[in-house]
């Protein structure tokens, strides 16, 4: 028998997992309504109306062909590490050599002072610059590519409007502002010889490092604590941009940030969760479609449900029982779900243990089933819409096959999500059931190479080699590129 089935649920428990089923379940046609409007919210997001997603121009201009050289540095803020790198793109096509640290980000710089995150950061480039280069007093500036990933608008490639913090950050005094010289401001302060050379999302970073290595790359995704993807469009294609005249063939590298999809709540069907979700959220009414895939939350989607299967339902699960630890919002991270659905046995000892260990809590039997099946549910939603994401830009672009490039701890590490997601795409596309099993999709999302290492330093390396050709658009310190 498999693990986690049915046989010993008592009835009210039964109808609670059929409640759920209900509320969690997406079928094909809602993946197909989903996309088609995902499709026209992209393009309506390239126009001066725009839309709810931002799709912003990121200056990126050209993909790699393999033979971009020059040593980078590379800094990754993402949304638990600080990570600096120092990236050779060698002459031998599509390979580099990678010396990296990783700092941690303390959870309160997240949410305090501006000036305190700008200065944590700088010192931990000056730490990085002087193991590895040593006295810096004698060092010319180096060249670094800062992967800052948050929706920011850039006029330039070298500046960013944060338009809203996301993935739980809540620093004030930066939404609506250039990063830049805040974060310039802070190595000069410091003495970091450093100058930047471009500000990249995480996703630019992944369609871009990976296309290094496999030309058939068409899209770079994360599915990590944050969600979102970017893609080459035409600048012919971007009505925004039309009053700058650029050539219509030329590529442009949007930065899409589609977690904001449907925050008008047209089509994603909302639970009771995803609304407290949303609600208690630092932004409430923003990143609608993220805050149902991205790993920050899901956790979080199920810790909601438990507590109000113990309140507020007939079936009081742990009954009588103290679940003060599992009051504590936010204390489930996504690798709590993953290692409920990866429980091999089948009275789900494994899940029984984690949740004494973790929680305090004894769950029966019939409780245990539920518990795998709400993680199910959960994962499997995620991973549905998120297909919804990539159909749609498929089929705005008019591919039929590609290779698409993902990241991020969800896409990594969460059990099935691979599968799951490659099933929606299959019904949303409506490809023939495989007769080979083996045989690949028309449209595969595969592991992508390091976006914000690698990918930071293709960017700066590609950056560089247009301003020396002279294609000076959207730079805004060409004194950086000498
Ligand atoms: C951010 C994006 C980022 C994504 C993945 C989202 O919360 O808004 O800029 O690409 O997370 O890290």
């Amino acid at each position: 028998m498999e693990a986690g089935s049915f046989v010993d649920v008592p009835k009210d428990l039964l109808g609670e997992i059929e409640r759920l089923e209900k509320l969690f379940t997406i079928d094909t046609a809602k993946l197909k309504q989903i996309t088609e409007r995902f499709v026209g919210e992209l393009e309506k997001g390239l126009t001066n109306e725009g839309g709810s997603i931002p799709m912003n121009p990121t200056w990126v201009m050209s993909y790699p062909n393999g033979y971009e050289t020059g040593t980078f540095l590379a800094l990754d803020m993402g949304g638990t590490n600080l990570r600096v790198c120092q990236i050779t793109l060698t002459e031998q096509k599509s390979e580099f050599d990678i010396i990296q640290s990783k700092y941690r980000l303390p959870e309160e710089l997240k949410t305090g002072d501006a000036d305190e995150l700008w200065e944590y950061i700088a010192d931990c480039l000056m730490q990085f610059i002087e193991t590895h280069h040593g006295d810096t007093s004698k060092l010319d500036k180096l060249p670094l590519g800062f992967t800052f990933s948050y929706p920011a608008t850039q006029n330039y490639i070298d500046e960013g409007i944060l338009q809203r913090w996301t993935k739980g950050f809540d620093i004030p005094g930066v939404e609506g502002h250039n990063v830049v010289p805040m974060f310039e401001e802070a190595l000069a302060r410091r003495g970091v010889p450093i100058k930047l050379t471009a500000l990249i999302n995480d996703t630019t970073g992944t369609l871009i490092a990976s296309a290094y290595t496999d030309t058939k790359m068409k899209i770079g995704c994360i599915f990590g604590t944050g969600c979102n993807a970017a893609y080459m469009e035409d600048c012919g294609s971007i009505p925004k941009l039309a009053h700058l005249n650029l050539p219509p063939e030329t590529p442009m590298a949007i930065n899409c940030e589609w977690g904001a999809f449907d925050n008008e709540h047209v089509v994603l069907p909302q639970t009771p969760y995803d609304i407290i979700i949303d609600k208690d959220s630092p932004r409430p009414g923003q990143q609608a479609f993220e805050k149902m895939i991205a790993g920050l939350y899901l956790g979080e989607i199920f810790r909601l449900i438990m507590v109000d299967l113990h309140d507020n339902h007939e079936t009081h699960i742990f009954a009588n029982q103290d679940i003060s630890k599992l009051r504590k919002a936010y204390s489930l991270d996504s690798s709590f779900l993953s290692a409920i659905e990866e429980d091999p046995f089948e009275n789900l000892s494994e899940t029984a243990e984690l949740f004494q260990s973790k929680l305090d809590i004894r769950a029966n039997g019939p409780e245990l089933e539920l518990i795998r099946r709400a993680a199910e549910l959960i994962g499997t939603r995620a991973a549905r819409l998120s297909a919804c994401g990539v159909a749609a830009i498929s089929i705005k672009k008019g591919y039929e096959t590609c290779h698409v490039g993902a990241d991020g701890s969800v896409f990594n590490k969460y059990p099935h999500f691979k599968a799951r997601g490659a099933q929606g795409l299959r019904e949303i596309l409506d490809w023939p059931e495989k007769e080979d099993p083996k045989a690949d999709d028309p449209i595969e999302v595969l592991a992508a190479e390091d976006g914000s290492g690698v990918g930071a330093a293709l960017i700066a390396a590609l950056t560089l080699q247009r301003v020396q050709a002279g294609n000076m658009h959207g730079i805004l310190h060409p004194e950086n590129f000498k």
